[in-house]
């Protein structure tokens, strides 16, 4: 049975097949967890990152990890929070989607999530968190490939709004 599993920390340092990227449409870097995975993987990423074309919210594009652990960096774009009005939950559900579809289509068997929208986007955490959840676990049951998915959570308000609602899934 696929897992989810809970993590507090920094997800360049997690040793899974594949970890997802919370970038901008450019796909060039920034600040946050993209910042901190470019670093991370070095410089080749930005040079594969430039022909990828950029990437639409919602969407998820696939690269070499470089100095990572990891094997891949899936790349999705997620959703600048504008109130609610704007279709941003379900684009933020499209971001956890399509990254779990192109983790499949590449054979990838663990993965690592960030709280996608959350920091410089804004998006409300425990939403987001909801969100996350609701989607990754809905996926994971239809599917056997994918055997772990971890929702990595950088900052401590993240890690406790997702440690409340996944106590409430296992009870489901
Ligand atoms: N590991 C895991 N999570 C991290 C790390 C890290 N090393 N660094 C930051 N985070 C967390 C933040 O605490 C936040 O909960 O990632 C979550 C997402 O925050 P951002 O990185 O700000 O991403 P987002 O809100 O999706 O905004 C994306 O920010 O960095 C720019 O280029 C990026 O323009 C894009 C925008």
């Amino acid at each position: 049975m696929p897992q989810i599993e809970l993590v507090r920390g920094d997800i360049t340092k997690m040793e899974v097949d594949a970890v997802v990227n919370a970038a901008n449409k450019s796909l060039l870097g920034g600040g946050g967890v993209d910042g901190a995975i470019h670093r991370a993987a070095g410089p080749e990423l930005l040079e594969e990152c430039r022909v990828l074309n950029g990437c639409e919210t919602g969407e998820a594009k696939i690269t070499k990890s470089y100095m990572l652990t990891a094997k891949y960096i899936i790349h999705t774009v997620g959703p600048v929070w504008h109130g609610g009005e704007k279709n941003e939950p379900e684009l933020l559900a499209n971001c956890y989607k399509n990254s779990l579809q192109v983790a499949l289509k590449n054979k990838v068997k663990t993965l690592a999530f960030p709280n996608i929208s959350t920091g410089v986007y804004r998006f409300p955490k425990t939403m987001a968190a909801g969100i996350a959840i609701r989607t990754v676990n809905k996926f994971l049951k239809e599917q056997k490939k994918i055997k772990t998915v971890y929702f990595v959570c950088f900052d401590e308000e993240n890690y406790d709004i997702y440690k409340e609602k996944l106590i409430h899934l296992a009870l489901e």
